[in-house]
């Protein structure tokens, strides 16, 4: 057995969660850890959570009744919990009173602190629990241990303002913070050094980022987006996610402008009936939608368009719901994540009283994912026959000898026949068939 002690992070729920998870990689690799693929055989595990919906709730409590069992045999094994749930004091409690041999907890706002916090355990040997209530100044500079070696995740703000009724996250995560714009462009800038070809730019609402320059002088994020776009070597700019309602032209603009922005936007409509977007507090009605979509399809006529879909919100009548299915008809988005509703603890749509009946809610999911499938599947179809750039992810996931996968502009997965050396290299891929979920497709000549 090794003497090097060893780490595993078990990580729920969205990219903000990953970027996070990497961190907290970066800080144990610096401590001297060394990462274990096989949970149950590390010295630490983190659980990095989600509380968005609420079956991760259950997961997540039965995931930590395993862990008992590990503590039995191997009472130095460390149990580390963070993220969204930590934030919620009724999740707190629970873990205190229900699950004892969980070691250390810590929230969102404070994952720098981790190191300290695991010295603190080995030195007091009790329980360390630190979660702070909102973020402070940004902790810039904290290390990184990165999945992919050429492409990366790259926060440009932490926070939520909008508190859309249903949402959860302006709770957990606090109020909007925008990083400075200096230290994005030059985290960016030593990623391409490092070799990464393309980064995707994370905030729960990226169209309000508002950082300070040096000058001390407000920067857009169209104009963040400029600046990316003018660094040598960097090929491809991401960004999630975009709230419509702060979609501005100048963002229009620049992805007329800017050829290093991909060919695909996030842009979760969330409803398609005015009455609904109203009552999760959207500040923006379904046509205000379809003029956003025809805005950036006249800039960008074959962008790929994603979206995040609730079905079953509180006093969702069958109309509203078809009003939803209409919209989703009329922009024919290439994806779709659709979800059932779920009722979060102190949300304002908590204390709505018309709260769907959950076989209604289950009725209106399927639906609503055949409309999304259908125009997915005729987008990818549509594709058939066109050359597209591919960056390579590696072997593909369905298992087959010889195949790799990669990412179009578009976010669309291919998979083709391929040498695994192309790993990381950008190649021409002609699209030989469109699934609704993914591509097929050959290396072009
Ligand atoms: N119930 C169902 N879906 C939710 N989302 C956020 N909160 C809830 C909830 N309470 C979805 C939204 C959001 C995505 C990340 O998760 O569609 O865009
Ligand atoms: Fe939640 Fe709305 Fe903020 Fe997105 S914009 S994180 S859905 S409150």
């Amino acid at each position: 057995m090794s003497l090097t002690k060893t780490f595993h992070i078990q990580t729920f729920g969205c990219q903000m969660n990953e970027r996070d998870s990497e961190t907290l990689a970066g800080m144990l690799t610096d401590m001297g850890y060394e990462e274990q693929e096989v949970r149950n055989d590390a010295d630490i595990v983190i659980i990095n959570t989600c509380s968005v919906r609420e079956h991760a709730d259950e997961r997540f409590f039965g995931t930590l009744g395993q862990l008992k069992k590990i503590k039995e045999q191997r009472p130095e094994f460390i149990v580390a919990l963070c993220g969204c749930m930590m934030q919620q004091q009724h999740i707190i409690d629970r873990v205190k009173t229900k699950f004892p041999w969980v070691d250390v907890i810590f929230g969102t706002h404070n994952i720098h602190e981790f190191p300290k916090l695991i010295s603190a355990l080995a030195s007091e040997k009790e329980r360390q629990v630190d979660v702070w209530e909102d973020g402070g100044e940004i902790v810039e500079g904290l290390p990184s241990k990165r999945k992919f070696s050429f492409k990366s995740f790259v926060n440009i703000m932490y926070g939520c303002n909008n508190f859309c009724t249903y949402c959860i996250v302006p709770f957990t995560r606090g109020r909007e913070r925008s990083r400075r714009p200096e230290e994005i462009l030059r985290e960016v800038k030593a990623l391409v050094d490092d070799g990464v070809k393309e980064v995707t730019l994370l905030g729960q609402n990226v169209n309000s980022y508002c950082g300070m320059d040096d000058a001390e002088n407000e920067v857009t994020f169209p104009q963040l987006l400029y600046m990316l776009n003018d660094i040598e070597g960097l090929e491809r700019i991401r960004f999630m996610t975009s709230h419509p309602k702060d979609l501005s032209p100048e963002l229009v603009q620049a992805f007329a402008d800017c050829e290093k922005i991909c060919n695909h936007i996030h842009l979760p409509v969330q409803a398609g009936s005015d009455e609904i977007l109203k009552r999760m507090n959207r500040h923006y009605t379904s046509a205000r939608y379809l003029k956003l979509v025809d805005s950036i399809r006249a800039v960008r006529p074959g962008i790929a368009i994603s979206t995040d879909i609730i079905v079953g919100f509180p006093g969702e009548t069958e109309e509203d719901f078809e009003q939803t299915l209409d919209l989703c008809r009329k922009v024919g988005f290439d994806s779709a994540f659709t979800f059932i509703y779920s009722v979060r603890k102190g949300t304002p749509a908590e204390k709505y009283e018309d709260q769907v009946p959950e076989e209604v809610k289950h009725e209106r999911f399927t639906r609503l994912v055949d409309v999304v499938n259908e125009s997915a599947a005729a987008r990818n179809a549509a594709m058939v026959g066109k050359v597209c750039d591919v960056l390579v992810e590696g072997s593909s996931k369905h298992g087959q000898e010889g195949m790799l996968c990669g990412r179009t502009s578009g976010f669309k997965l291919v998979d083709f026949p391929g040498d695994e050396s192309l790993t990381g290299t950008i190649v021409k891929v002609e699209i030989t068939e469109g699934k609704t979920f993914s591509l097929r497709g050959q290396i072009a000549e």
